[in-house]
């Protein structure tokens, strides 16, 4: 069974970001095995002084639960147009790591946004930087979840819509199929 692992993009506690990625763990076709992965929001900002004094215990837990995953569906905000900061930190240490725990694994975007251009920003530096990772990326189709309040329940962890809420479990299925075509 494919194991997805599912990075939130967004630290915060009613984050739009997080009900879908809550969300998406109940919208995964059959054969998937949904993985919520830790919150990155403990590791420290990447200095190389740190690490040179030995790779933090926040970090190895962290790249720990990535290795155990066999694909990632990263769910995420777009900051000035282009990656959350504490996600890319997290990306950052994760690179320094061998085995390095993303390398030639499949990858998926969601960006979400109250915003009408759906952080549709944020595909391209994601992408970007996942590229430089080895990670194999499903470009197509793209998901921007715009006007995500209109569409999501915070406190459910729920998608609203309909359309949204099917799009997006198609969108998984075709991820899967993805998946299974590169293990
Ligand atoms: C934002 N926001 C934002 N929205 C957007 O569509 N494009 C952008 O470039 C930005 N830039 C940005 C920078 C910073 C620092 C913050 C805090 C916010 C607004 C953002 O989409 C909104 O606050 C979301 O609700 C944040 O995502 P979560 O935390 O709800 O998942």
């Amino acid at each position: 069974m494919t194991k997805i692992g599912i990075i939130c993009g967004s630290l915060r506690k009613n984050a739009l970001s997080g009900a879908a990625a809550r969300a998406a763990v109940g919208l995964m076709p059959d054969g998937v095995q949904p993985v919520t992965l830790p919150s990155f929001g403990d590791l420290p900002i990447y200095n190389q002084d740190i690490q040179d004094q030995g790779m933090p215990d926040t970090v190895n837990a962290y790249a720990e639960a990535v290795a155990a995953v066999d694909a990632v569906l990263f769910v995420t905000p777009e900051y000035n147009w282009s990656v959350p900061g504490g996600l890319k930190n997290a990306i950052d240490w994760l690179s320094r790591l061998s085995p390095h725990p993303l390398d030639g694994k499949p990858a998926a975007i969601w960006s979400v946004s109250p915003g009408l251009l759906g952080g549709a920003r944020v595909h391209e530096g994601l992408r970007h930087v996942l590229h430089s990772q080895g990670m194999i990326i499903m470009a197509k189709p793209e998901v921007q979840i715009a006007g995500a309040k209109g569409k999501l329940d915070v406190d459910l962890g729920t998608v609203t819509q309909d359309d949204t809420r099917a799009f997006l479990a198609s969108h998984l299925s075709t991820f899967a199929q993805f998946c299974a075509g590169r293990s």
